[in-house]
Order: structure tokens, then C-alpha cells, then sequence
């Protein structure tokens, strides 16, 4: 990764935001041997045959605690090619890259000479949601053996400009892009959504499903709703009155609203638009300075080039430069990044219902949306994070308040029209006494109406430009937000930060940030023996306990739940949760609460540790926000002065309550998860197995870093391929308990 520009680590806030005053003499945390093993007794490795579990149907029950302690055996470290499981358990590969989706799809050959990705599972499956269907096909809530799973296709392991893995001879790297690569690198970004069936013990796709469909960067008619529709932001000359949107992108983090539909939150999208060098003398105006907020600075290249590969307009949309004489951009794509950066809307359950782009919740690199738990009367909250370096936390609360006949509506997708287009979009600032506030982001506040670096037009302005508007009111600038999910036992939302190189004790430009009370860490991490990792590498889980208001409350309670570390970390300053090695990690990404059995799942996407193990999920069972106690970090300048920083650590997990559950294939990613709605069946991502492969190494497959899963004996091929695992308790039990 090092020698790769990391268009997924995104870094444009240079905004002059508060943060407190702190230094230090960074303190090395040497690593000593390493911990852990590979493939130790006891543990289950994915491969060979199945065991599955019961095969009763058991109907949805409420959230159950598990006495208290996890169930299982904690799995150790490991650098094995494989997906490592507790022993009693049972992980098969269900839906990779490739697979088909409609009955006249042929098998995927993994060799690079696939094509008809719109009838195939798509690249870098990440977030994830369960819909079940009872035995007609109707949606069930409690259906255990059939579903539809929704699956985001974030995007692809690339190399200088191409998806090598996807073309035969790794594809072109240099511009102008042929074509027909540009037609498959588009064709398997976005979202799939699969039917899956349980036959006997087995699940297994169900690839001539009516119910298949893919969404893809090119798809046609995505809705653009909320305040910002058919604003001038928003106008192209492929929706010249600004309503609607070709395709999504760089799908990340996912969520399922109280109606029953899917959201998806597009991610790292500037990075796939180019700017010519002389468009900010082209264009003259203030959306310079908004381009520039979103990491799009004139001159910036595009991560694939799509916008090289013809003249159809299908290519020139990934051109954001002002070409045309127009004054409102209908004739020209200067407006197309403004469509993308969306939570959007989609009815898994109906292809034919047009996706909707809902401006109201912001725009930004989106991951995760988690609804605050739903009360009659009350509005609804949805919570998200911007995941880049420095960004910020924000809530959408609805102006509609919630009713229960809308938990199963007629119409779903109109459903979420009424709750997810109007309403108020806030965002988070960190106080260091362990309280915070939501600053409402509205042409109403004087900071926004005020503010000198960009003025704001409307409200639309405000939704498409929501990173300015944050800049305005002086939000907490954090390491790095990627998931949140909302406790189901209290109600509490916990966010994953994931890391923050920029975090310095003196910041040396505007994009580092000081540490603060609810990003206290910097501190150094030796990784392979040699290189140092400064800032906060291993990041942490912060956790929000909302007013006495609830959902619309406008102020909160935190503290940090957990800080990923190495066990051997300094505990007074690194390993602050006292973290042992059957659950140390680095990097939290997927965060979420499973409703059935009330355990936390975390997923982590680390460079850190990775010297150490693979990527891995744990099993946590968390207390509350103020479990804890005060700690003070002191940091000292390098002019000898010393500065510190409170913080709010919860409580140590203790063994019980906090192990490690899987550890992934090489290279990959552990994210998105969703269960059957009796805990007993677990789905969940191995996103980019072998992504440090080198494109050179395209014709020699014992130089991929990882042949998974075709080493665990799915499908053709040595390429690596991102999958669905199904994981089950061989005992017929829930997962996790
Ligand atoms: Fe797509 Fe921030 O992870
Ligand atoms: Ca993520
Ligand atoms: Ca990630």
C-alpha cells in the first residue's frame, strides 16, 4: 500500500477548526516478537467441506443478552491465506467477484477475459444488509432460510490507473484507457443485491433469481431529492434541471432505515474525476473553493482515466472541468462530482423503483448511516461519518416524526421520501469535559451566513457543500470516522475512527490537527521492525449517549469505548484499554450491533499491524457511556513545555468481553455484516484479498499475495477475488453467544 497513492485515504480539510493546544516526545511503542501464531490449535480454517448449521427456522427473537461473556475461544493472529474461525464454527464461501446473477450468465473464468459485469457480482464487497422473503417471496422479518442480501461494491485493486486483476494482461497504465477496460472497471463498482436460499444445511446463491439487479457507476435515473434537487449545483448536461444522477459510486458503508429499504453511502468518489490544470481561471467562482474542500484541486488526476477512453459522454462525465460556454453548466459535467458523495436510498426488494440520492443527510465521504432507535412520535435520527483525515460527525434528524404503520408500508421507497427529504442536518463538536454538541448546519447560523471562505446560497448549498458549512461552526476535526451503529440495548452510538496520520503534538501545516480530548492519542508504531507510523495508527471506538431529547437531541454525553492497540503498547499512554493478544488490533472500520444476540462486531482495514496479522473481527460486549474514568495524557513540545489533554477511557473489556472472532485472507479487509434475524447465520465481507500485488506480477500467480478463495476451493482461478462468507455455529447456536 505504501508505494500506492491511497485514493481510499483522503485528506482536504485544511480549516483552521479548534483543537487543543498539546505536545509530546513521541514514545515509541517498539514492537518486540511477534504475537500470536499461525493457524493454532483450536481454531477452524475456512476451506474443504461445511458444516452447517441446524436447519430449523426459528422466528426472530428480541435482543438477548449472552450472560454476560462472549461463547467462544478467542482465534489468535494470523498470517495465513485463509479466513480464520473459532473452533465450532464453520465459514464457507457464498457469493465472490464475478458470480453470476441473471440464468444466462456463464460461470466466471477469473482470468481476466470476463466481461458482462452487469450481470455479476461486482469488485470490493463492503456493507452489507440482510432482507428476508418468506416462502411466496413476499419481505419477511422472520424468515431465517431465504433472503435478499444487498451488497456494496466499493471498488477495485488497482494499480496505475487499471484494475489489473480484471483484465487479462493487467489492463493499460497509461491514458488514453481502451474502452472496453473502462466498460468493466465501471461495470463492477456500485451495489448487487442477490437472492440467497438455504438448501438442507447450505446456502447458496440463487443466480436466476428475478430478484437480482446491480446498480453501477453508469446506472441510469438515480433520483436526486431533498433540499438540493434541481438546484444549480446540481445541473449536467445528462440532467440539464439538476433531479437526477447516472450511477453510483465507491460504496462503503451501508444501513437499513425502519421501512425496510437499503442505504448506501458513496465514499471516496472525487478521487475518480479529473480536473484540467487552468479550470479554476475557467471557472472563476466560488465552486473553486468548494472543489478544493473535496480533494479535487485543479490538475487532479483520476484514479482509472475513465474520462479518457472516448467521446461518449459515458467517458467525458468523469472530465469535471468547465468545457462549456453555458452559464449554468447544462452543457458540460463541471456540476457531476455535486452528484455524487450521497447516502442513497435503494428498495432492495423492487428493482424497478429508481434509487434516491438523499441531499438532506449531506454530502461527503459517507460510510455507515445508523438510525437512532425509533420512537412513536419522536423524529428519527440517522448518524454518519466522513471518513478522511480530520473530518467530522453529523446527524440528520427527520422533520417528520415516526410512525409505527411505517414499519411495514405499501410503498417503500415513497416511505422513505416522507422521512429522509426534509428534516434538520447537524454536526458534532467534542468538548473536553465528555460532553459535545450538535451545531446544526443551516443558513439561519450566523457562523455559516458569515462565513468568509465560501457563501452560501441556500440550504441546497449547505447539503451539497456540508464539509464547508462544518469548517463554518467549528466542528471536531476527527481520526478518521468510518462506521457507527447504535446499541440496541441502550441506544448508544458508537463510532469507529480508524486511524489519523496527521495527528501531531505540534501540528506543522493546517492539515495536522493537536490532539483533543476525544482524539488524545499520538503516539509512534514500529512496523516490520523499521518504519514508524506516527499520528494515531490503531485508532479507536468512540460511543455518544444523547440528551435527554433523544434523537433530536442537540447535545451528548461520550467517552472512547475502546483504543485499538498492540497488546505489548505502553498501557499508560498507547494501550489504554489493556488490550491482551487475544484482542489486540489496529484500524476499527465496520462497527455493528447485532440485534439478535446484542454483540458488537468489529471489523478492521489496517496497514499498522499487518506485520503482524491479518485484518480480523472481534466480539465485544460494551457497558455505557461513563463506565470509566478520567485520564490525562501529557504530552511534552519540543520546547520542553508540557501540555495535556483529558480524556474519557470506558472500561477495560476484561476477557469476557472483548475477543478476537476472525482474522481474514491476506490483504483483505474484513467489513460489512448482517445476520438472519435469529442470530444463527453470520454474512460478512473479505474485501480485496491481495491488493499489495504487484500489476507487473499479473501472468504469475505465486506472486499474488493471496490466492483466496480459489485456495479454499471456490471457483476458478488463482485471481483473487473479493467474497461473502456465511459463517454458522456448528452447534446450530448464535453467533458469537
Ligand atoms: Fe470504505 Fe472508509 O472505508
Ligand atoms: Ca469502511
Ligand atoms: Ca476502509
Amino acid at each position: 500500500m505504501t508505494e500506492k497513492i491511497d485514493f481510499n485515504d483522503e485528506n482536504s480539510n485544511t480549516s483552521n477548526n479548534p483543537s487543543f493546544d498539546s505536545v509530546l516526545q513521541a514514545r515509541l511503542s517498539r514492537r518486540g516478537v511477534l504475537l500470536g501464531g499461525v493457524g493454532s490449535v483450536g481454531t477452524a480454517m475456512l476451506g474443504g467441506a461445511g458444516l452447517a448449521a441446524s436447519g430449523v427456522a426459528v422466528a426472530a427473537q428480541p435482543a438477548a443478552s449472552t450472560a454476560g461473556k462472549l461463547g467462544f475461544k478467542a482465534v489468535a493472529k494470523s498470517l495465513a491465506d485463509t479466513v480464520v474461525v473459532p473452533a465450532g464454527y464453520t465459514a464457507s464461501v457464498l457469493y465472490a467477484l464475478g458470480d453470476p446473477l441473471t440464468a444466462g450468465t456463464p460461470a466466471y473464468k477469473n482470468d481476466g477475459t470476463d466481461t458482462d459485469y452487469e450481470h455479476r457480482a461486482g469488485d470490493h464487497h463492503d456493507g452489507m444488509e440482510w432482507f428476508g422473503l418468506d416462502k411466496s417471496g413476499k419481505p419477511s422479518l422472520s424468515s431465517v432460510d431465504r433472503g435478499l442480501l444487498a451488497v456494496n461494491h466499493e471498488a477495485t485493486t488497482d494499480e496505475k490507473l487499471s484494475s489489473f486483476f480484471l483484465h487479462a494482461n493487467g489492463g493499460a497504465s497509461t491514458l488514453p484507457r481502451p474502452a472496453a477496460e473502462v466498460d468493466k472497471e465501471t461495470a463492477i463498482h456500485g451495489v448487487s443485491v442477490v437472492e440467497i436460499k438455504k438448501a438442507g444445511k447450505k446456502w447458496a446463491t440463487v443466480p436466476a433469481s428475478s430478484f437480482n439487479f446491480r446498480l453501477t457507476a453508469l446506472s441510469d435515473n438515480m433520483q436526486l431529492t431533498g433540499p438540493a434537487r434541481g438546484n444549480a449545483l446540481l445541473k449536467t448536461k445528462h440532467s440539464t434541471d439538476g433531479t437526477k444522477s447516472r450511477g453510483t459510486l465507491n460504496n462503503c458503508g451501508t444501513g437499513k432505515t425502519p421501512w425496510g429499504t437499503f442505504l448506501t453511502g458513496e465514499e471516496n468518489w472525487a478521487g475518480y474525476f479529473f480536473r484540467s490544470a487552468t479550470d479554476d481561471a475557467a471557472r472563476a467562482d466560488k465552486s473553486v473553493v468548494a472543489l478544493k474542500r473535496y480533494g479535487r484541486s485543479q490538475g487532479a488526476a483520476s484514479r482509472h482515466g475513465w474520462e479518457s477512453a472516448g467521446s461518449d459522454d459515458k467517458y467525458t462525465r468523469w472530465n469535471n472541468s468547465k468545457l462549456g460556454t453555458s452559464t449554468d453548466g447544462s452543457d458540460d459535467y463541471r456540476n457531476e462530482m455535486n452528484t455524487f458523495g450521497y447516502i442513497v436510498e435503494i428498495d432492495a426488494y423492487d428493482k424497478i423503483k429508481a434509487a434516491r440520492k438523499r441531499t438532506a443527510l449531506g454530502r461527503f465521504a459517507h460510510e455507515s448511516a445508523a438510525f437512532g432507535k425509533p420512537v412513536v412520535g419522536q423524529p428519527l435520527a440517522v448518524y454518519m461519518g466522513d471518513d478522511s483525515r480530520g473530518e467530522y460527525i453529523y446527524k440528520f434528524v427527520s422533520a417528520k416524526s415516526w410512525a409505527a404503520a411505517d414499519a411495514n408500508p405499501a410503498d417503500r421507497i415513497t416511505t422513505g421520501d416522507t422521512y429522509l427529504d426534509t428534516g434538520k442536518l447537524f454536526v458534532a463538536k467534542f468538548n473536553s469535559d465528555g460532553k459535545g454538541d450538535w451545531i446544526e448546519l443551516s443558513t439561519s447560523n450566523p457562523l455559516i451566513s458569515g462565513y468568509a471562505a465560501y457563501a452560501f446560497a441556500d440550504q441546497a448549498d449547505i447539503c451539497v457543500n456540508s464539509r464547508l458549512a462544518a469548517d463554518a461552526v467549528g466542528a471536531t476535526k476527527m481520526d478518521r470516522p468510518e462506521w457507527c451503529s447504535t446499541n440496541v440495548a441502550n441506544g448508544e452510538i458508537y463510532f469507529t475512527l480508524t486511524n489519523n496520520s496527521n495527528r501531531r503534538i505540534e501540528p506543522a501545516n493546517s492539515s495536522q490537527a493537536a490532539p483533543d480530548s476525544a482524539n488524545p492519542r499520538v503516539y509512534s508504531d514500529i512496523k516490520n521492525g523499521s518504519s514508524t507510523q506516527t499520528g494515531n495508527p490503531n485508532g479507536h471506538v468512540l460511543r455518544m449517549k444523547e440528551g435527554t431529547a433523544g434523537n433530536a437531541a442537540t447535545s451528548f454525553n461520550w467517552d472512547v469505548y475502546l483504543f485499538g492497540a498492540e497488546s505489548s503498547a505502553a498501557p499508560g499512554t498507547v494501550n489504554l484499554s489493556s488490550l491482551t493478544d487475544d484482542q489486540d488490533f489496529s484500524s476499527p472500520d465496520g462497527l455493528v450491533f447485532s440485534p439478535s444476540t446484542g454483540i458488537m462486531w468489529i471489523q478492521t482495514d489496517d496497514g499498522a499491524f499487518t506485520d503482524v496479522s491479518n485484518c480480523m473481527m472481534l466480539a465485544a460486549l460494551p457497558g455505557s457511556v461513563g463506565d470509566g474514568a478520567k485520564k490525562t495524557l501529557s504530552y511534552t513540545k519540543a520546547d520542553k513545555t508540557t501540555v495535556s489533554v483529558d480524556t474519557y477511557v470506558g472500561k477495560a473489556p476484561g476477557d469476557d468481553k472483548l475477543k478476537r472472532f476472525l482474522v481474514g485472507a491476506k490483504d483483505s479487509e474484513i467489513t460489512g455484516l448482517c445476520e438472519t434475524p435469529d442470530g444463527k447465520t453470520m454474512f460478512i465481507n473479505i474485501q480485496h484479498p491481495g491488493e499489495n500485488t504487484k500489476m507487473a506480477d499479473i501472468a504469475d500467480p505465486s506472486k499474488y499475495t493471496s490466492q483466496w478463495p480459489g485456495n479454499a476451493g471456490y471457483g476458478a482461478g488463482k485471481r483473487p477475488r473479493s467474497a461473502t462468507i456465511v459463517i454458522t455455529k456448528n452447534d446450530g447456536g448464535k453467533i458469537g453467544t
